[in-house]
């Protein structure tokens, strides 16, 4: 089969571009290795920075993430039982971030890409890119017993942090830049109304914990855990108990509790791999990159990412206008590298370092002072967790 543009991954990077290339008449095939139901049915991030919200508006799925999404101008950061309030609108011209999760997301592009008749291939194993380096690029792949391939123009990786996309570059080509922290997220979803109506991430003692939500009576919670934690270890009381430990005593007694419906770990790592372009190949979102998810940057760099990919394809469609594709990469990192140090600072400012000396932790200390007393440092954490302009 031919196409104009091969996309590999079907998560939030892999659908929006295809919806976009195709809304500009740009045709595309995305090959995905998981099942459809397997997709969407991940609990991921949930945290939409307003350009993010407006790229999705654009793509034509942001009508429930409108009508259902909840805006909010404000979080807490605390820290033992010192609770801040960040506002998020003043400094930065009436901005916020709307909560919609990345599970109803998905769904919506699926939905709007199966309205329009999109290609999109699930269950695609063995997918393989070949002649990169060349103008004739192509992707083969095995689905339901028999060989596919697909001939195109441009191969999109979208596949995540695991896929083959980045794998395929010879590593002489690209360099990487990582940092893996010695600690992980336990995360737990729950049929609860949130404890705050608006985010709380907490610094403690006894480790982070961020309070977070999907709706009005859907919770999601995180506690710091040491890498390699077994979520079999956490039985909810246990977890439930952690929480309010770590919590400013306000928050901790208004906490309502109930059966988990979703447990896991997730490890915290900072990675980039640059250039996020090799001939024919571009690179997009959790392929590229992988921020530690205390800022909230990860779904919302993949938008950004593909904000400028889609832009940059479409104008060498439209026109033969080679200069997005040439400055993609450049633009692309420029945005994940200011990503990652604000996702670094938030991770260090809020969560325990086994291995930090005193003098760190008393450093630690004096930075939430700094950040309580000066109003010129809110505004920068609200000017990054609304998001950089693309
Ligand atoms: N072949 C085909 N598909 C693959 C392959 C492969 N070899 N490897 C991985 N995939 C698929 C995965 O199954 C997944 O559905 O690529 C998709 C990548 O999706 P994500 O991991 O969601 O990455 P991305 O679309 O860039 O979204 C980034 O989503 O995952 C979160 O934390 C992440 O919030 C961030 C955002
Ligand atoms: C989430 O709701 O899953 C979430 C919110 C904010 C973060 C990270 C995760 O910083």
């Amino acid at each position: 089969m031919r196409t104009q543009v091969a996309i590999i991954g079907a998560g939030p990077s892999g659908l929006l571009l295809s919806q976009l290339l195709d809304l500009a008449g740009v045709d595309s095939v995305v090959l995905e290795r998981q099942s459809r139901a397997h997709v969407e049915g991940r609990i991921r991030a949930g945290v939409l920075e307003d350009q993010f919200q407006a790229l999705l508006r654009r793509a034509g799925v942001g009508a429930r993430m409108d009508a259902e999404g909840e805006i909010h101008d404000g979080i807490a950061i605390a820290r033992d039982d010192r609770s801040l309030r960040i506002d998020l609108a003043g400094p930065t011209g009436g901005r916020g971030v709307c909560i919609w999760g990345q599970t109803e997301l998905t769904r919506d592009l699926f939905a709007a890409r199966e309205a329009r008749g999109g290609a999109v291939l699930d269950e695609a194993a063995d997918v393989a890119l070949h002649g990169i380096d060349g103008d004739r690029p192509s992707v083969t792949f095995r689905r339901g017993g028999t060989e596919g391939r697909v001939d195109c123009d441009f191969i999109a990786g979208c596949d995540g942090f695991h896929g083959v996309s980045r794998r395929s570059i010879p590593p002489a080509r690209l360099e990487t830049w990582e940092r893996v922290y010695p600690f992980g997220w336990l995360g737990l979803l729950s049929e609860t109304p949130p404890v705050s109506r608006e985010l709380i991430y907490a610094g403690h003692a006894r480790g982070f914990a961020l309070c977070s939500m999907r709706s009005a009576e859907l919770s999601r919670y995180y506690l710091q855990v040491p890498a390699g934690t077994d979520p079999g270890d956490w039985p909810d009381a246990r977890f439930w108990d952690e929480l309010r430990a770590r919590l400013p005593e306000a928050a901790a007694a208004a906490l309502v509790t109930g059966p988990s419906i979703e447990k896991s770990v997730a490890p915290l790592r900072s990675f980039v791999a640059g250039p996020m372009r090799h001939g024919r190949l571009f690179l997009a979102g959790d392929a590229a990159h992988i921020v530690p998810p205390t800022g909230a940057k990860g779904l919302n760099l993949a938008g950004s990412d593909i904000h400028y990919l889609s832009a940059a394809l479409i104008a060498w469609y439209g026109s033969g206008d080679t200069a997005g594709l040439e400055g993609y990469s450049e633009h692309a990192m420029a945005r994940v590298w200011k990503a990652q140090r604000f996702s670094w600072w938030m991770t260090r400012l809020l969560h325990r370092f086994p291995e930090d000396p005193p003098f760190d932790r008393r450093l630690q200390e004096a930075e939430f002072d700094f950040l309580a007393g000066s109003q010129a440092a809110q505004a920068a954490l609200a000017e990054n967790y609304v998001g950089l302009a693309y």
